[in-house]
């Protein structure tokens, strides 16, 4: 945290350097400060730490939609299966990887979904019509499967229910049967399916953004709010450790933005533990007037809504008088508009249908980048986040009969999952900015604003004394030069610097060009107490750096 004391000696640092605060921007409440012009300079102590990280922040997520679970990451049959019909090559990425925890079976799949369907022998699980991707289900893949796979690639499941058709009867049969050792009718329905030690699942989503009217079962706000209290405080008495997470907003352009969020916290706030948030971005007339650099600030978007949905908490906090403070799940997040509709989002009756295949290409990679970095200095309050999705739908990964192809949006998300350790700490970044307007663009994401041209996070392992930079540069034109100023640990060696960029931000991997967008190695400053990077144009780079302090 910032003392005050901090933030006048910061203040007066910058007044030293001719910078100009931009008073009244919001940015100055994330750690951003506007230069004129000159290198973007940043100032690193250590103890001024904002949270300590929880790995669960860089989650992602595998629905029952399309290919991801079926060819993507279950393909019996096929030469790279394993003996339970795993993906050994996915299995490989994930588990390298290290995602820590993982969101199954949806998003809008799961409110249509009855678990029992997909538990037991699998000769007698039903083939059904999943209604909302109008695919075909064969439930060959189900919930011991998925916690099979997850101890595999050694991630936490985290599990949704359905609120759409679904009741709180079966629910709460949900948790009995996957958390409760034995003795009761659905803790020995699993044992009798071969699973003799409960799952001890901790993390559950109450529903699936129950707001939408494209939601099966569609709830108003304080109708999903007392369903969520009462199924809640019944899964409550099955197991006393959950951490449960209410649907919020499915997204800020929702009619009731915020306003769902607190008809529902007012009516569930004392027994759940999280609230979600969903996002999905794209580089579109409507929504950037297809500039990039407008694009690119699309992060800034994120942490806005991020602070938006954490005020709304807070006040309910307020009403209640409750010394719980909310925490917020950002349990799906992605660039997500060309594979949106049509064809892309029809499962026609088939099973293991191409849905949602987005291709992603060099800008996108840079703007997530950008998501991991607002993730990262916002985990003070972020507990969860999920990057939807894993495989094939909408994803970093994608499958083919023979093999496993990276997309450019692996490598953002991979060097987080990396390098990123210990604590995110508490930067004041003064950057050049460029001005961004609202005019013409959908009111969800348009604002009047000044973009610092450097995003930048960094974290700092006390075990090891590691140090990681996560940097964004968003001028698309220029170099930038990015100064850092370390107190109290002093970088002492440089064990990783690598970039993603590229002359062409439309360049995607195919798997016939799979090396058309990957990471090369940027020569790094000198280690010290100042050190100055030179940030590629419309780039993302990782330093990886040892300190003594
Ligand atoms: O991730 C794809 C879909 O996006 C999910 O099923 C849904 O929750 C969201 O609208």
């Amino acid at each position: 945290m910032t003392t005050s004391c901090d933030r006048r000696r910061f203040l007066a640092t910058l007044g030293k350097a001719g910078a100009l605060l931009a008073s009244g921007s919001w940015l100055d409440a994330i750690g951003y400060a506007q230069t004129s012009r000159g290198p973007a300079r940043a100032f690193i102590q250590h103890p001024r730490v904002r949270a300590d990280f929880d790995r669960r922040v860089l989650g992602s997520f595998l629905e029952h939609l399309g290919r991801a679970i079926y060819t993507g990451v279950y393909q019996p049959g096929s030469s790279l299966a394993d003996s339970k019909g795993f993906r050994t090559d996915v299995a490989r990425e994930i588990k390298e990887l290290g995602v820590p925890i993982v969101r199954y079976p949806g998003g809008n799949f799961v409110s249509g979904y009855n678990w029992l369907d997909g538990v037991g022998p699998k000769s007698q699980r039903p083939t059904v019509l999943d209604r909302a991707w109008n695919s075909l289900e064969t439930n060959q893949f189900g919930t011991n499967d998925f916690v099979d796979w997850c101890r595999l690639v050694g991630a936490e499941p985290l599990l949704g229910m359905n609120f759409g058709t679904g009741t709180a009867e079966m629910a709460v049969a949900y948790v009995e049967y996957c958390n409760v050792d034995k003795g009761t009718k659905w803790s020995e329905l699993r044992r009798s399916h071969g699973y003799q030690q409960p799952h001890d699942v901790r993390y559950w989503c109450l529903g699936n953004e129950m707001d939408g009217p494209w939601q099966i079962g569609q709830l108003q706000a304080r109708d999903y709010g007392r369903k969520a209290r009462d199924t809640a405080r019944q899964m409550r008495v099955i197991d006393r450790g959950l951490q449960l997470i209410a649907c919020g907003s499915s997204s800020t352009g929702m009619p009731q933005y915020l306003v769902w969020d607190r008809e529902v916290l007012e009516e569930c706030y004392d027994q759940v533990d999280g609230i979600s948030l969903h996002a999905y971005y794209g580089n579109t007339q409507p929504l950037t007037g297809n500039n990039t650099s407008r694009y690119l600030a699309m992060n800034l978007d994120m942490d806005r809504q991020i602070r938006e949905i954490g005020a709304v908490c807070d006040y309910v906090q307020g009403l209640r008088r409750s010394n719980k403070r909310l925490w917020l799940s950002f349990d799906e997040w992605n660039v997500w508009y060309r594979a949106r509709s049509g064809n892309a989002t029809d499962g026609r009756r088939q099973a293991a249908p191409k849905l949602l295949e987005e291709v992603y290409n060099l800008e996108d990679a840079l703007l997530v980048g950008g998501f991991v970095n607002t993730l990262l200095r916002n985990s003070e309050r972020v507990r969860v986040a999920c990057l939807a999705q894993l495989v094939n739908v909408i994803a970093p990964l994608v499958t083919n009969d023979s093999g496993t192809l990276r997309q450019s949006t692996y490598y953002p998300y991979a060097w987080a999952l990396r390098y990123a350790r210990g604590h995110v700490l508490d930067l004041r970044v003064e950057s050049d900015t460029y001005p961004i307007t609202a005019a013409g663009l959908q009111p969800e994401f348009a604002r009047n604003d000044q973009v610092p041209y450097v995003d930048l996070v960094a974290t700092l392992d006390g075990q090891n004394g590691q140090a990681s930079l996560l940097m964004l540069n968003r001028d698309l034109d220029a170099e930038r030069e990015l100064v850092l100023e370390w107190r109290d640990v002093t970088p002492t060696r440089v064990l990783t610097c690598d970039t993603l960029t590229g002359s062409d931000l439309k360049a995607f991997n195919t798997f016939e060009q799979p090396k058309r967008v990957v990471p090369q190695r940027l020569e790094p400053p000198a280690p010290g107490a100042r050190m100055t990077f030179k940030l590629p144009p419309r780039s993302y780079t990782v330093a990886q750096l040892a300190t003594t302090g």
